[in-house]
């Protein structure tokens, strides 16, 4: 039977064939294959809904904006107090905010996603990607700006009164600077990591 023959066919059985032979035999002709009668084409709206990755730069990032007072009263009505705790701290889940004082480095302070993250574009596609907790992805562009001024702000990083935007969250400078995952000096068969035994 020809390729061709084989492309019109609509046994899944069939099909299996070809996808064998595509791996096989890489034909452009396969590459180009009909529509297997399987599923659809997402539709823009649900291909929006799941590309929401926010790079460093923040250029994925939707027009909006908020403050961190605004983000207070959203952390309340949220529901973020009942995990998180007043203001960030002594909830049952993670601390958003540091105990620790402004003398200490960053490094020996506590594992704080928005004092410790490298960007503060990462806070902001947590936010939206996973809070709250139950009902993610229910928050609007403005209230994850919101949020994620609020939690800069409990953690020193910008002034209560800043607004963030699509234009000036990628450009907010971290506590951790430069500090963030500098690779390891490399020496031939020295542990890679300080006190790592291999
Ligand atoms: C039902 C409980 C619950 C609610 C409500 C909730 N969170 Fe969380 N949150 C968690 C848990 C649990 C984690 C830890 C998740 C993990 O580490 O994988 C977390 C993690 C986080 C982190 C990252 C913390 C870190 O340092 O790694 C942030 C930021 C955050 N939440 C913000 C919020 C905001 C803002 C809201 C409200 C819109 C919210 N959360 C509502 C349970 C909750």
């Amino acid at each position: 039977m020809g390729l061709r023959k084989l492309l019109d066919a609509h046994n899944p059985l069939k099909m299996v064939t070809i996808l064998l032979l595509g791996g096989v035999v890489g034909s452009p002709a396969i590459a180009q294959s009909p529509t297997y009668g399987v599923g659809r084409t997402p539709t823009a709206e649900e291909l929006g809904r799941m590309d929401i990755a926010i790079s460093p730069t923040g250029d994925e990032l939707p027009p909006g904006t908020g403050t961190a007072k605004e983000g207070a009263l959203l952390y309340l009505q949220k529901g973020c107090i009942g995990c998180h705790g007043a203001e960030g701290l002594g909830g049952l889940a993670p601390a958003l905010q540091s105990k620790q004082g402004a003398d200490v480095n960053v490094w020996k302070k506590e594992r704080i996603l928005p004092l410790r993250s490298p960007y503060a574009t990462v806070v902001w596609d947590f936010i939206r990607r996973g809070m709250p907790l139950g009902l993610e992805g229910t928050l609007t562009p403005n209230e994850v700006y919101s949020l994620t001024a609020y939690l800069l702000f409990l953690n020193h990083v910008i002034p209560e009164d800043q607004a963030l935007d699509k234009q000036n969250l990628p450009t907010i400078k971290m506590p951790i600077g430069d500090e963030f995952g500098k690779p390891h000096e490399f020496k031939l068969n020295a542990p890679r990591l300080k006190g790592y035994p291999y």
